[in-house]
């Protein structure tokens, strides 16, 4: 019988393939633990960054009795993206190259009720004295030409470990639920480029957009209105 055709014959020979720890090399076994110290410091940046935003959401939902702040999610940039990047922008593979030219390899998205709440927390978050701004993009006030809409920033945070402090790098993506719907199943129309009627799809896909930022500025307006009146939108 053909092995290729045998399922149980394939098994065996990933088993019998494993390597033998034994027998990896040192250099190997360094560079995992390099990678996998890297990684945990942009984990405790993603850390020090939400804690601070839902800080700010504690605070102003205490006195505004509003929450501006509906979801905070975040992740730090899985191997293969990150090997991916780095070839798409013709720069070296290796940790140092990753940690020196890559300013999303930790990420957070936070997911505000109204367009304002975006600028509003933007404005606390970067007038705190250990966030440093390294980089702004408002795809709000100028979006993307496919019709994507997010306030991008680059912040640093230092990172106290046990031996030294450490500026970290972070990517924060704000934006409101109507934002946060398009973009996400734009993410997941990906493959739409590929199809025959790729043009077409694409206009269809940035009117969307268009409708949903028409909307969010509808809602604010509705927002306002209500508190010109001196009613506070509350949440129960
Ligand atoms: P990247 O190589 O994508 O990181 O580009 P960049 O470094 O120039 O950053 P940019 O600010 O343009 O985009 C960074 C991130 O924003 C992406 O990784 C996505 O999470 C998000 N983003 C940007 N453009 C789009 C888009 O057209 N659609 C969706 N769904 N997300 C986008
Ligand atoms: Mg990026």
């Amino acid at each position: 019988m053909n092995d290729r055709l045998n399922p149980n014959s394939e098994l065996e020979q990933s088993i019998v393939s494993v390597p033998d720890l034994a027998q990896v090399p040192e250099e190997f076994l360094n560079m995992a633990q390099q990678f996998q110290e890297a990684m945990m410091m942009y984990t405790c940046a993603i850390r020090e960054v939400k804690t601070k935003i839902e800080v700010l959401n504690d605070e102003l939902s205490v006195r505004n009795s509003r929450n501006p702040i509906e979801m905070i999610k975040s992740r730090v940039k899985k191997p293969r993206s990150i090997v991916e990047k780095l070839r798409r922008r013709g720069l070296e593979v290796s940790l140092e190259s990753m940690i020196a030219n890559l300013d999303d390899v930790a990420g957070i998205r936070i997911i505000c009720s109204f367009l304002d709440d975006i600028y509003a927390v933007a404005d606390m978050l970067v007038r705190q004295d250990d966030i440093r701004v390294i980089a702004v993009k408002d795809y709000i006030k100028n979006p993307k030409p496919n019709g994507y809409r997010s306030y991008h920033m680059i912040v640093e945070i230092p990172v106290f470990f046990s031996d030294r402090k450490k500026p970290m790098r972070v990517e924060v993506q704000i934006r409101t639920i109507a934002m946060d719907f398009w973009a996400s199943l734009d993410h997941q129309l990906k493959y739409k480029k590929e199809m025959q009627n790729a043009a077409e799809i694409s206009e269809e896909l940035k009117q969307c957009a268009d409708v949903i930022a028409q909307t969010d500025k509808r809602m604010l307006e509705i927002r306002q209105q209500i508190e010109a009146q001196g009613i506070t939108v509350r949440r129960d």
